[in-house]
């Protein structure tokens, strides 16, 4: 048991790189955060940087401590904890630490012929029974057969066991303990679900999906649970001797955060994308309704608890999309302030398909549509179909939940940056026709990590503790006719209908 109480978590997402550091009540000592570019080389192509990832982690960390009050330094750390961006694939060469290829966001959708070849005659779910996920570009394996495909010399490489693969976790892991001096080349069971590659009964990787997606089983790093010591940070780093010792895919981490440790408990993170979890226990639930099987979490070891998971590709990214590709606006703030001054959304209906659609269609030949135009149609209407469409999407996947569990939810745990806006909470709760409750802490992700590490260090003793830190800061109830919001809901259905089959 550790002496200190404070755990710091580093947060590396989709569109920047954090590092907060907690208190044992769970409380914001101080934050560091750079973002990290975008890059789009093509349509359809989104790529990062990792070794700008790297550095900016190490940023992010050093403007955490230089932030702290009182003034905190590694020697006060109990445990780091590390949380990230899910499916983004980074292969490296472990003996110069160099990647040999941008990584590949969760977001690209280049992987489709690859998809479409691994389906072949058996279709789409294909390997749903043993990874719980259809075969779609979202997912990590076939990204690392493309680098490995495309990337001069990269296959050779591989099958001498010279490049190391994985998602951003262990990309951070590997620097953070030494890089090409003796870093440790790890994984979660939760990132590992997302990969393809893993089987969800075994927590291994299953030998024969890496055969046909051609990937060296050398590449792959070692699945250990999502809360124990790991490693420590490398001596000449910010971190030295800390123990790293939790390490959840974001989407997981913010449903430890939010405490959903029981079957049955649901969140949604409105981020980049927007991403519903459910825990559903110690059972393997299959989906009926076009959800996503995945690991909840793992504590040491304990027993695996699983989730049904509803991924949405674009949320706060429509806004992001709004403000830098249409300069509608000027910040991400003022959506909500466009968006109130008009009554309703004017007949507009947006249905952000950039990256085909996710949950529950699955449908990577989709492209975005703005539907229902007319003369009388302004910014406002655009920036009120914009905030709509987040929670269109939502419902869409909470009532595939709903149907796959047999059991209405009653209330739904929100959290992430979009969630301080009021006019897409209001009408989230309008649409669902259920209370949305955000906690006091809305930063769920960092500290669903947080608390992953410090159990591991015995800083917090278990669920309990968790449970006893989360308080409620604010709660949104439905006040929308049942007719009205059915009708709504029936526009977004047919919108939807006209995203589809845009790629030949
Ligand atoms: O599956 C992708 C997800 O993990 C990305 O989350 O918060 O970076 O958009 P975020």
């Amino acid at each position: 048991m550790s002496e200190n109480t404070y755990v710091m978590a580093i947060d590396q997402g989709t569109t920047s790189s954090r590092a907060i550091i907690f208190d044992h009540a769970g409380q914001i000592v101080s934050t560091g955060q750079l973002e990290h570019e975008q890059i789009f080389p093509r349509a359809g192509w989104v790529e990062h940087d990792p070794m700008e990832i790297w550095r900016n982690v190490r940023q992010a960390v050093a403007q955490a401590f230089a932030a702290s009050t009182p003034d905190l330094t590694s020697k006060d750390l109990a445990a780091v904890g590390i949380t990230n961006q899910r499916e983004t694939a980074v292969v490296w060469d472990k003996t110069t630490g160099e990647p040999v290829y941008n990584a590949i966001v969760w977001q690209d959708t280049r992987t489709q012929a690859i998809v479409d070849e691994l389906a072949g005659d058996e279709g789409a779910d294909r390997y749903k029974d043993v990874c719980g996920l259809p075969l779609a570009t979202y997912f990590t394996g076939p990204k690392v057969t493309w680098i490995l495909d495309n990337v001069e010399g990269a296959r050779e490489k591989a099958e001498k066991g010279d490049l190391l693969m994985g998602t951003t976790d262990s990309w951070v892991l590997w620097n953070m303990t030494g890089g090409p001096d003796g870093g440790v080349h790890v994984t979660d069971v939760t990132n590992a679900s997302r990969t393809m590659l893993m089987d969800l009964r075994t927590l291994e990787w299953d030998e024969s999906i890496c055969a046909d997606m051609r990937i060296p089983m050398s590449m792959l790093p070692r699945i250990a649970s999502s809360s124990e010591e790991y490693a420590e940070g490398r001596e000449q780093g910010l971190l030295a001797g800390v123990p790293i010792a939790g390490i959840l895919g974001d989407q997981q981490a913010a449903t430890f955060g939010q405490a959903c440790f029981e079957k049955g408990m649901a969140k949604n993170t409105y981020g980049t994308g927007c991403f519903v979890l459910m825990n559903t226990g110690t059972e393997i639930v299959k989906s009926e309704n076009g959800l996503l099987t995945t690991v909840c979490y793992k504590i040491g070891d304990a027993d695996t608890v699983y989730a049904l998971e509803g991924s949405i590709a674009v949320a706060g990214s429509l806004v992001q999309w709004l403000r830098d590709n249409l300069g509608l606006i000027k910040s991400a703030e003022e959506v909500e302030t466009l968006a109130k001054g008009v009554d309703d959304n004017g007949g507009t209906y947006f249905v952000p398909a950039f990256s085909g659609l996710f949950a529950p269609h699955w449908r990577s030949d989709a492209r975005g549509a703005l539907v229902g135009m007319t003369r009388f149609v302004n910014k406002g209407h655009i920036a009120r179909a914009t905030i709509e469409a987040t929670a269109y999407q939502t419902r869409e996947v909470i009532d595939a939940m709903n149907a796959d569990s047999g059991v209405d939810l009653t209330e739904l745990k929100v959290d992430g940056g979009m969630t301080a806006n009021e006019l897409l909470m209001q009408f989230q709760a309008d649409q669902l026709g259920v209370p949305v409750v955000r906690p006091q802490i809305a930063e769920t992700t960092a500290l669903g990590a947080a608390y992953a590490a410090g159990i591991a260090v015995g800083v917090w003793s278990g669920e309990q503790d968790v449970i006893d830190n989360w308080a409620e800061g604010r709660r949104w109830e439905p006040a929308e006719g049942d007719d009205e919001r059915e009708r709504q809901y029936r526009n977004w259905k047919k919108a939807v209908t006209k995203t589809l089959d845009w790629v030949d």
